[in-house]
């Protein structure tokens, strides 16, 4: 556990107090007017609190505080953030401004149908756009995160098989597969089967042979995969799991390459997770919300939770089904991440299918120009051939090898330069990993000051590996244990205090 002495030194080389431990009782004051003043707030006397500790600070203050705070941090507004497997890409604020609406960010999900049907109708024609673009029949929108889908994707298989009285406990699922992939099969009771990746970087076939029996209930993968190809023997493969009566599940999180210009229902797949936090108009990312929609082809649609919203052609009104005797039942309190769904529906209409096509194919020639200038085989090689999709996956083994410098180095030395650092050392069977995922809104000077930078720290890898391999020094903090930062992460001032010697 990180003590007192370390977090504090932390918060003190970033030179930064805690906003509670800024501001004078009965000093400063801080005023902000209410939206709509002048209206009457009526709060009933017994719920007005009596006291309230929080810190005395100005306007002003506060503004500082958290505007210096916030230029600590990285995000895509601030800079090109080429983190492989997560879409970073720019997200339009007119999206944003849809989501910030009254009528949309201040109703309540416990309104009346008659009152909210507005919202319930972005939700319907949401979920009937998500269908039209994956090739599915039905979909719930309740999942936070593409892990959540995965889950409820996983628990969909079992109430399949429950329901035909078949007991099929194996999930199948490639080497290079995110690991949440694995541990949702593993959360919904299914005995994981891992099976490898061929030298063509795709699902080895024969492998995949071996492993398919009358016990496979699903095989899990995604496609394009996580090293960024598209996995071109996909229709042998959904032949085989459904020749053996299992289902195929389609891990959506890497649509951005691929979406307008295929679909995962005409691949084969039977269930697909979306994440609407990456191709959708949201950011990917620790803190905001999330979405994680499951479509299902029409054998699996009686298994989705409930409410399921239906349209009432006769009375012309939107409503919430929650009949559903097959349904799983509850994945989520309400029904999704409502901010999530505006951002996803405003953006799907405002692109267009031409739009969400050329989003795709920009991604790839991005991708792909990266690749072509990069992969010299001298400090960064790729370790299977062809053009990639989405995203290229770049092995610094050439580099370490001559250098001693890894990728990890190379990472932390970008942060030096303003960069955010590609993902690195995912997926595990590529040694050295940097997996770099430009996305569709960067433009080409940005894609060669990218390049420019990793070629200058291959540069200096040779001349002066120490500066590598001490860096970064030009941020806030300096190279962190990032293993304990994730096991034993120090998240609220709370948890901080905790730590104060008495
Ligand atoms: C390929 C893949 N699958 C699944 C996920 C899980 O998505 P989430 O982070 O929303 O849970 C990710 C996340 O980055 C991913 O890259």
């Amino acid at each position: 556990m990180m003590n007192y002495h370390q977090a504090r030194w932390i918060c003190e080389s970033c030179l930064e107090p805690l906003i509670f431990e800024m501001g004078n009782k009965g000093g400063s004051r801080g005023i902000l007017l209410p939206r709509g003043v002048g209206a009457e707030i009526n709060i009933p006397e017994k719920m007005l609190r009596k006291s309230l500790n929080i810190p005395e600070l100005s306007q002003p203050e506060v503004v500082r505080h958290y505007t210096r705070l916030s230029q600590m941090n990285f995000c895509v507004d601030t800079g090109f953030y080429p983190l492989g497997s997560c879409t970073m890409k720019y997200n339009p604020k007119v999206n944003e401004e849809l989501a910030d609406l009254d009528e949309v960010a201040n109703i309540h999900p416990d309104q009346d149908e008659g009152t909210v049907q507005g919202a319930l109708e972005i939700m319907y024609r949401l979920e009937r756009l998500l269908c039209e673009i994956t090739g599915m029949s039905k979909m719930c929108l309740q999942p936070s995160a593409g892990a959540h889908g995965e889950f409820l994707g996983m628990l969909l298989v079992r109430a399949y098989f429950r329901a035909r009285g078949e007991t099929r406990k194996e999930v199948i699922i490639p080497d290079s597969a995110h690991g949440t992939n694995f541990a949702s099969a593993g959360m919904a009771g299914f005995n994981v089967v891992v099976v490898p990746s061929n030298n063509r970087g795709r699902v080895d076939l024969e492998a995949l042979r071996a492993a398919v029996s009358e016990k496979t209930a699903a095989l899990m993968m995604t496609n394009p995969n996580t090293l960024g190809l598209f996995e071109d023997e996909i229709l042998e493969i959904s032949k085989m799991v459904h020749d053996a009566g299992g289902l195929l599940y389609y891990d959506g999180a890497n649509l951005n390459g691929i979406i307008g210009k295929a679909r995962p229902g005409d691949m084969g797949f039977d269930i697909v997770h979306l994440n609407l936090h990456k191709t959708f108009s949201t950011p990917h990312g620790g803190g905001g919300p999330g979405s994680g929609p499951v479509g299902v082809a029409e054998k699996l649609e009686e298994f989705l939770p409930v409410p399921v919203i239906e349209y009432d052609e006769e009375q012309g009104r939107f409503w919430l089904n929650y009949n559903r005797p097959h349904s799983i039942g509850k994945i989520k309190s309400f029904f999704g991440n409502f901010g999530v769904l505006v951002k996803a529906y405003a953006y799907i209409l405002s692109m267009g299918a031409d739009g969400l096509k050329e989003a795709a194919e920009a991604a790839v020639i991005n991708a792909n120009y990266l690749m072509h200038k990069l992969a010299d085989g001298k400090s960064f090689k790729v370790n299977y051939d062809g053009p990639c999709k989405h995203e290229v996956v770049l092995s610094a083994e050439p580099l370490k090898r001559e250098t001693g410098v890894t990728a990890r180095d190379v990472v932390k030395r970008l942060l030096d330069f303003g960069l955010h650092p590609p993902t690195y050392y995912f997926p595990p069977i590529v040694p050295e990993a940097l997996m770099i995922e430009p996305t569709e809104t960067e433009s080409k000077e940005e894609l060669d000051r990218f390049i420019a930078a990793m070629k200058a720290v291959a540069q200096e890898a040779r001349t002066d590996p120490g500066r590598v391999k001490a860096a970064p020094t030009a941020t806030a903090i300096g190279r962190l244990d990032e293993t304990r930062a994730s096991r034993e992460p120090i998240l609220s001032w709370r948890m901080y205090q905790r730590l104060k010697p008495k």
